[in-house]
């Protein structure tokens, strides 16, 4: 049976596990003093002002006009006006007492053209929103690239063209230099597997191709080039380097063991790390980045369709980071199999879930995920994502009540905790999302923010989840160890 089923009332994969292992200890969550207790946004998801100010389109501004393509031809043109609201947004964060805040450049905001000149009310608007986070104590997290590609470089054949290595090096310099005097940590790029995968191949997102599978993996690999490339811009021209932390964001795709047999561990622990399919994978998006090389089942499975490259591309990718990113929402489960082999083995019927279909809440990720990232590229871990959607509404009382989410958070969280007192490094967790914003294909049909957003007139409200979570930060993980009572109804001013 599932981890946690056999000990208690909720079968949920991990969690009771959890519960008994992190409540069993006196003294509250051992999370580090300095811990980074934050929340992450991206541009393209919360700023809307898609043609203001001498932005140039990106491939989701084209994409997203498409019939069709996003849930109820929904744009992110205003989305949540963020590039208006920016000072209500930071003092939101400062009410929930976050240290750190993840956020992510707009490329054509600054660099219209993707290369070339630079937009100064773009660059400016970055300016103020750093001067702001600053003023109200909280550190700035830069994502250099979080999916929204200049349109102008994608005519220019976008990833599949060599020379998009250099463009991100340009558009990496103008932020060095404009920002680092005001940033310190940095991501070179969101997801990988999903602005190339989903984007290029399977054409659910923007541009909405689907490329041959020989051409995919060419612009995995200049995608993977552009990171090293950003990365050794950063190490040159970062005002403050020793203080400069660089990292790598991925969609970390978590097997976890059904049970806490060994052989089972050893069955999730092969399953993490072996490459099926290329897109929805780890090994492929970061052995050659952290490791220097692709891993040799990748290479069998992609046969003929392996690209072609220069043979110091592959030392070129492997640039030292200080941090590996991991956004983790879910795992997939596993066992030995009767052959020895690891396998998957599916939730049970009514397994509880996201609003998006494509999150089973399985608390276990994020224990087993960092251990076994950890285990083979021995980095400091940064949880840059997690969060859940739920179908949010304003109730009566004119509060948003979101116990899902509170109890996700909370299960997650612990299981966090537990990773941590086994001796992973883990230096922040990064709630996804602050706001309710533009779910990519899905639109605003997801919400997985702390503040709900009313799309309609830009409304701000805090939900439950919003102080639950706020206590969380301030007793540094150790309310964690308290029983939660629902609904929680207190209201934070702001
Ligand atoms: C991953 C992506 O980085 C983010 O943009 C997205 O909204 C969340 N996951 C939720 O799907």
């Amino acid at each position: 049976m599932f981890l946690g089923a056999s000990a208690g009332s909720v079968a949920l994969a991990g969690a009771a596990h959890a519960a008994s292992k992190a409540g069993a200890s006196k003294g509250g969550a051992p999370f580090p003093k300095d811990f980074a207790w934050g929340v992450a946004t991206a541009a393209y998801q919360v700023e809307g002002a898609a043609a203001e100010d001498g932005k140039g389109p990106s491939v989701w501004d084209v994409f997203s006009k498409k019939k069709g393509a996003i849930f109820d031809g929904n744009t992110a043109d205003v989305a949540c006006d963020h590039y208006h609201l920016y000072k209500q947004d930071i003092a939101l964060m400062k009410a929930l007492g976050v240290k750190s805040y993840r956020f992510s450049v707009s490329w054509p905001r600054v660099l219209p053209d993707g290369v070339g000149a630079s937009n100064p009310k773009g660059l400016d608007f970055y300016s103020r929103l750093l001067d702001e986070l600053h003023k109200n104590g909280i550190e700035p997290f830069c994502t250099i690239f979080h999916w929204d590609y200049p349109q102008a470089l994608y005519k220019k054949g976008g990833w599949l063209n060599r020379d998009s290595a250099e463009w991100f090096a340009e558009y990496t310099t103008l932020l060095a230099d404009k920002f680092s005097d005001r940033v310190q940590i940095w991501a070179t790029q969101n997801e990988p597997q999903c602005f190339i995968g989903l984007g290029l191949l399977d054409g659910v997102n923007a541009p909405g191709d689907k490329l041959k599978y020989s051409e995919y993996l060419t612009a995995a690999h200049n995608a993977m080039r552009a990171h090293a490339k950003a990365v050794q811009v950063l190490r040159a021209r970062a005002k403050d380097a020793k203080a400069t932390k660089v990292g790598y964001v991925v969609a970390a795709q978590i097997a976890q063991p059904l049970t806490d047999k060994a052989e089972d561990v050893d069955a999730a622990r092969a399953a993490i790390f072996a490459v099926g399919r290329h897109e929805w994978n780890n090994s492929w998006w970061m052995d050659p980045v952290l490791l220097g090389k692709y891993p040799e089942d990748g290479v069998a499975v992609a046969g003929k369709d392996m690209p072609k490259f220069k043979p110091t591309d592959l030392d070129e990718m492997k640039q030292p980071l200080d941090y590996l990113g991991l956004n983790i929402y879910k795992a997939d489960n596993y066992k030995r199999g009767v052959d020895g082999k690891p396998e998957q083995v599916p939730v049970p019927p009514g397994y509880p879930r996201a609003g998006s279909d494509w999150e089973p809440i399985t608390p276990g990720c994020m224990y087993w995920g960092p251990r076994f990232f950890f285990d083979r590229y021995k980095l400091p871990l940064s949880i840059t994502e997690n969060g859940l959607a739920t179908r949010d509404q304003v109730c009566l009382d004119g509060k948003i009540h979101d116990p899902q989410r509170i109890d996700y958070m909370h299960r997650y969280l612990l299981e966090l905790a537990r990773a941590i007192k086994d001796g992973v490094p883990v230096t922040g967790y990064y709630a996804w999302s602050l706001l309710d914003n533009f779910e990519w294909a899905d639109g605003y049909k997801q919400r997985f923010g702390l503040v709900y957003v009313d799309f309609q007139n830009q409304k701000r409200v805090p939900k439950d989840s919003f102080d639950w979570y706020k206590k969380v930060i301030a007793s540094g993980g150790r309310s964690l160890q308290e029983k939660v009572a629902f609904p929680v109804t207190q209201v934070t001013p702001l």
